[in-house]
C-alpha cells in the first residue's frame, strides 16, 4: 500500500512514521510512504502556502495552487484523497478497515485556519476527523491514520499479534490484562487468570469486556440489550469478590 501525505511539515511526519511497526514494514516493503513538501508546489522565492481569508476573519488558509499542484502531481487513477480536519468525519475503526482496502491514499494535512473550500469541494474524496478537539496541525492526525491503516496490512503486525482481540474490532472494549509480578506494590493480579481454568478466564475476559465497555463508553453498547443482559448474568457468576 503507498501513502502520500502532504504537508508543509513532512520531517515531523517522518520522524514519527519511520520508527517502531511501521518504520519497519516500510524498511521491509509492505508499506511505502512518500512525504511532498507542499512548499515544492509554491512558485515564489517565499514558498508563500498561505494567504489571508475573503471576507476577513482571524487566521490565513492555505493557498488553493500549491494544495492543486501537490495533489495532481502525485495523484495516479486510483488514488483515494483524503483531507485531516475536525470538520470531518469522525475516524473510527470501520473506516480504517475500509481504508486498509485501498492500493493507494493520499493524506493532506491542513494548518492555519486549513484549506481553501474550492479545494475540499472538487478535489479531495473524504475529510476525517481524529476527534471533537482542535489541533495545530493535520501531522498528528494524519500520522494517525496511517498508523492505524498501516497495521491492517497483511504482514505489518506479526501472526501473533493480529490474531488478537483487540478493542473496536467488535463492539466491545478490551478487558483489562496483568503481566509479571504476580504481586506489584502489594496489588494482586486476579486470581482467576492464575487458576488454569482456561474455560473461566474465557469467561472472566468476556465479563470485564463488558464492563470495561458499560464503565467508559456506555454509548457503545445502550441499544444492545442481550450485551447488557450477559453482563448481569456474568456479574451474577463470578459474584462480587472477583477483582
Ligand atoms: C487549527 S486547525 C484548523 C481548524 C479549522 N479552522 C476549524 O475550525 O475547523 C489546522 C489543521 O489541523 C488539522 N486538524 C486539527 N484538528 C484536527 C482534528 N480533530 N482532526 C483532523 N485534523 C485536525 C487540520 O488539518 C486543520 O486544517
Amino acid at each position: 500500500m503507498v501513502f502520500k501525505l502532504i504537508s508543509i511539515f513532512p520531517e515531523m511526519l517522518e520522524n514519527i512514521l519511520s520508527v517502531s511497526i511501521i518504520g519497519r514494514a516500510v524498511k521491509k516493503g509492505l508499506l511505502e510512504i512518500n512525504y511532498v513538501n507542499l512548499r515544492d508546489y509554491t512558485e515564489d522565492k517565499h514558498k508563500k502556502v498561505d494567504d489571508y481569508p475573503f471576507g476577513g476573519g482571524p487566521g490565513m488558509l492555505l493557498k488553493p495552487e500549491p494544495v492543486f499542484r501537490a495533489i495532481m502531481d502525485n495523484k495516479i487513477v486510483d488514488t483515494r484523497v483524503i483531507y485531516m480536519s475536525p470538520k470531518g468525519k469522525p475516524l473510527n475503526q470501520q473506516l480504517v478497515e475500509e481504508l486498509s482496502n485501498e492500493k493507494d491514499l493520499m493524506i493532506i494535512a491542513g494548518h492555519y485556519e486549513g484549506l481553501d473550500q474550492r479545494i475540499i469541494d472538487h478535489y479531495i474524496d473524504e475529510v476525517i476527523s481524529i476527534g471533537d478537539y482542535v489541533l495545530t496541525g493535520g501531522e498528528l492526525p494524519a500520522a494517525i491514520l496511517v498508523d492505524a491503516v498501516g497495521r491492517l496490512i497483511p504482514g505489518v503486525l506479526s501472526n501473533e499479534e493480529s490474531g488478537m482481540i483487540e478493542s473496536h474490532s467488535d463492539i466491545l472494549l478490551e478487558h483489562p490484562q496483568y503481566t509479571r509480578p504476580r504481586e506489584f506494590n502489594g496489588i494482586e493480579v486476579p486470581d482467576v487468570l492464575l487458576s488454569g481454568n482456561h474455560q473461566r478466564i474465557l469467561k472472566w475476559q468476556r465479563f470485564k469486556s463488558l464492563e470495561t465497555t458499560i464503565n467508559n463508553r456506555p454509548d457503545l453498547i445502550n441499544d444492545k440489550s442481550d450485551l447488557i443482559n450477559e453482563y448481569f448474568q456474568l456479574k451474577a457468576y463470578f459474584g462480587q469478590d472477583i477483582k
